[in-house]
């Protein structure tokens, strides 16, 4: 039984200009112990599925479950097979940090009358490096630490099954780093993690599967590995002042005077680096790397969609 499966899941929201469709038959599913990357632009519909699947928002059309439990007719075991990082920051600002996460796991079930849960919530609070605001009252956190709060919460019932929609925006490199090493550990002990985020180099490093959303359609859906192995697998990297030649600009990203091309084997660089000196350009610091997600993802977003046989086997 998948951990979460989504199928032909449809979304229109009402619109002043007409409706807006923000998922269009999206079906894929994951596994118990992926470690999954749902990635896409702004308003490719992530957030919005991530919303249906937590039985905040209703899909038009299709059907989404977790463990088995459909989401609308079996809403209350589905929730609690859920452990949500919402990427909007909300949070009660009566109570302490600590007084927070006890109500969370009430929620769910999870005693608080004898604090029973209160050695989980000093191992959340402990790994999310907020052991020393565990009585700060929520109002006195800043953004990045209220972030931490959701994190915990989302954690305190111990889902099976955690989902965290851009949960390091805004957060520094130390807890991103601390996050990472916590969340890749309840892998390993056997939770499903679903994470959206921006930074390809995190689901890159994280994800052993992932899927690309673009316009509301899954547009990607493969092992990372072989998303990686099936693109231009070079990645030429210099800086130039003049213009590119026009027979490179359709491989090429262009940052300010730094340019990047696509090869797809040696000769292909080869190739490359004839048209620049045929042209008289000079590129300057010239690097020959591997190609990164980033690359597969602008290449999978402008063109090229990607989709694998549906395997849903963990990395
Ligand atoms: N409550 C809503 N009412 C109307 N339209 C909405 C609502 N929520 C989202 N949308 C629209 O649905 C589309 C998908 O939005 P969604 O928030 O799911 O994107 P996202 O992939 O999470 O983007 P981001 O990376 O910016 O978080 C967008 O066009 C957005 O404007
Ligand atoms: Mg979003």
């Amino acid at each position: 039984m998948p951990a979460i499966s989504f199928q032909h899941v449809g979304k229109t929201y009402p619109g002043a200009r007409g409706a807006v469709q923000a998922l269009d038959d999206v079906s894929f599913d994951i596994e118990p112990g992926e470690f999954f990357g749902l990635l896409g632009p702004n308003g490719a519909g992530k957030t919005t599925l991530i919303s249906i699947l937590a039985g905040l928002a209703r899909a038009t059309s299709g059907s989404v479950t977790v463990l088995g439990h459909d989401v609308v007719t079996d809403y209350a075991q589905a929730r609690r097979s859920l452990g949500i990082v919402p990427q909007e920051l909300v949070f009660d600002p009566f109570f302490s940090v600590r007084e927070s996460l006890r109500i969370q796991g009430g929620y769910f079930g999870v005693r608080t009358d004898a604090k029973a849960n209160d050695a989980w919530i000093d191992e959340l609070l402990a790994n999310l490096g907020l052991s020393d605001k565990a009585d700060a009252n929520m109002r006195q956190l800043s953004g990045g630490m209220k972030r931490r709060v959701l994190v915990a919460q989302a954690l305190v019932h111990r889902p099976p099954v955690i989902v965290l929609d851009e949960p390091t925006a805004g957060v520094d490199v130390e807890l991103r780093q601390t996050l990472w090493q916590f969340v890749a550990r309840l892998n390993k002990e056997g939770h499903t993690v679903l994470l959206t985020t921006h930074y390809l180099e995190e689901a890159e490093a994280l994800c052993g599967r992932l899927a690309m959303l673009k316009q509301g359609r899954v547009v990607a859906l493969d092992r990372t590995s072989a998303l990686l192995a099936g693109t231009a697998s070079t990645m030429l990297r210099f800086k130039m002042d003049a213009p590119l030649p026009p027979q490179l600009v359709g491989q090429s990203r262009v940052t300010g005077r730094i340019v990047q091309i696509t090869a797809h084997d040696a000769h292909e660089v080869e190739t490359i680096l004839g048209v620049l000196r045929n042209a008289g350009c000079q590129p300057e610091d010239l690097e020959i790397g591997r190609a990164d997600l980033e690359d597969v993802f602008l290449e999978i977003m402008n063109g090229a969609p990607r989709i694998s046989a549906p395997v849903g086997v963990a990395a």
